[in-house]
């Protein structure tokens, strides 16, 4: 090993800064939607930058891309590092770019300092994480781990109407300097830096969460049908109002199912009207209902009761229901080794930290079916993600990509 390998934290956040220009919106946060224009844009930059320092590129047939320094011994599985580039239509800057840069910057500063690692490292970057154009979320983490149905996928449309497998091919021909590998590949672990995406470490005032699981999530897809009649001239016993049903069984979950337990969670984040005319009751509403809870059990029965809710006032309301599972993510834990590896690095950087569950959902979940894999955590702004003002500080960011090269160092040997 040369000079001991040090994150140059401004071309971090010059990085930051230039990948936020990719699927810019106008207040200050990406639309960097899964498998778009502008995410294939991201991955350009991505393969453009390491081409630039002479990493290897690959990609598999669900896109997954993965930059690759080479260890002195090339056989051995790699060290995987990295999140995603893919963005909600009004996401922020850093959920996902954060930990994908943070990864490449890793790998850079190893390769300024001219550091042999024993292992290969390499930067992933998962495709689709979000879940918000195709559903489900984490597609590309789910397929690598073997738990994805990537051949069923291929005739979904997204919610602009666009088919799934046409812009995967897209993404795929856009990187044709990318070698083709299989799905899968072994990996020896996986770490991912990532914001929190709540307010506990900002409030704390602690600049490094280390993970030590994530609770679970089901997505639901709701859709109740009626009868589209005339909206002045119908009355009340003739009316079959999929909307009435609709903001029935949706108003049940937020004030009866929700406040039930303490620690559910359920969101109506997406509803589509049908034929949505101001004069016009309603064909069908479509809803979707995202349920998380740290307790399989508890998710399960959480979901029976929407399931339960979303009949009775079908029922009552004389509409038709149908309800689609999109998401199914059991709660993890992540490997105890690789915690106490972060633990250890925040140690000797004397950078204070403490473990959480994450509340949202990862890649890295998935990964931990075939690899030991743990996430760290830095604070966010109000705790405000999944918006455009989504906001880490210059510190924060520099102290994530200091525990990542740290721990990173640790699993690749020198
Ligand atoms: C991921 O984006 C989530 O919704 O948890
Ligand atoms: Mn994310
Ligand atoms: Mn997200
Ligand atoms: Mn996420």
């Amino acid at each position: 090993m040369n000079a001991y390998p040090k994150i140059n934290a401004p071309r971090l956040l010059q990085r930051i800064a230039d990948f936020a220009a990719v699927g810019a919106t106008p207040a200050g946060g990406v639309n960097r939607q899964a498998l778009s224009a502008d995410d294939r844009a991201a991955r350009r930059l991505l393969a453009e930058l390491a081409v630039a320092r002479g990493f290897g590129i690959y990609q598999d047939a669900v896109a997954n891309l993965f930059i690759r320094r080479g260890g002195s011994d090339p056989s051995l599985p790699p060290v995987l590092i990295g999140s995603h580039l893919d963005s909600q239509p009004t996401g922020g800057r850093f959920d996902g770019a954060l930990g994908t840069l943070s990864a490449f910057e890793v790998l850079e500063s190893l390769e300024d300092a001219d550091v042999v690692t024993e292992r290969s490292i390499e930067v992933a970057s998962w495709t689709n994480e979000e879940g918000s154009r195709f559903s489900p979320g984490c597609m590309g983490s789910m397929a690598f781990v073997g738990a994805g149905d990537i051949l069923g996928w291929q005739d979904m449309h997204g919610v602009d109407g666009v088919r799934f497998g046409d812009e995967l091919a897209a993404t795929l021909n856009a990187l044709p300097e990318a070698v083709t590998r299989p799905i899968g590949h072994s990996v020896s672990a996986f770490v991912e830096v990532h914001i929190e995406q709540g307010p506990v470490l900002e409030r704390t005032g602690v600049p490094i969460g280390i993970v030590t699981g994530v609770q679970g999530t089901k997505w639901l897809e709701i859709s109740f049908t009626g009868e589209a009649a005339h909206a002045g001239t119908t009355p009340l016993e003739f009316r079959r109002d999929p909307m009435a049903a609709a903001i029935g069984a949706i108003a049940r979950l937020q004030q009866v199912v929700m406040p039930a337990d303490p620690l559910a969670r359920l969101t109506v984040g997406r509803m589509t009207v049908e034929p949505s005319s101001v004069n016009v009751i309603p064909s069908k509403v479509t809803f979707t209902v995202d349920i998380r809870h740290p307790e399989e059990g508890m998710l399960s029965s959480i979901e029976a009761q929407v399931i339960a809710e979303c009949r009775v006032s079908s029922e009552r309301h004389m509409v038709d229901v149908h309800t689609e599972r999109r998401f199914d993510l059991a709660p993890g834990k992540f490997d105890k080794a690789i915690v106490d590896l972060i633990d250890n690095a925040c140690e000797r950087l004397n950078v204070s930290s403490m473990k959480l569950v994450s509340g949202a959902f990862h890649d890295a979940l998935f990964i931990a079916r075939v690899a030991p894999t743990a996430m760290i955590f830095v604070p966010c702004r109000d705790g405000i993600s999944h918006n455009e003002a989504e906001f880490v500080t210059p510190e924060n960011i520099e102290t994530g990509a200091k525990v990542l090269l740290e721990t990173t160092l640790s699993l690749a040997g020198g």
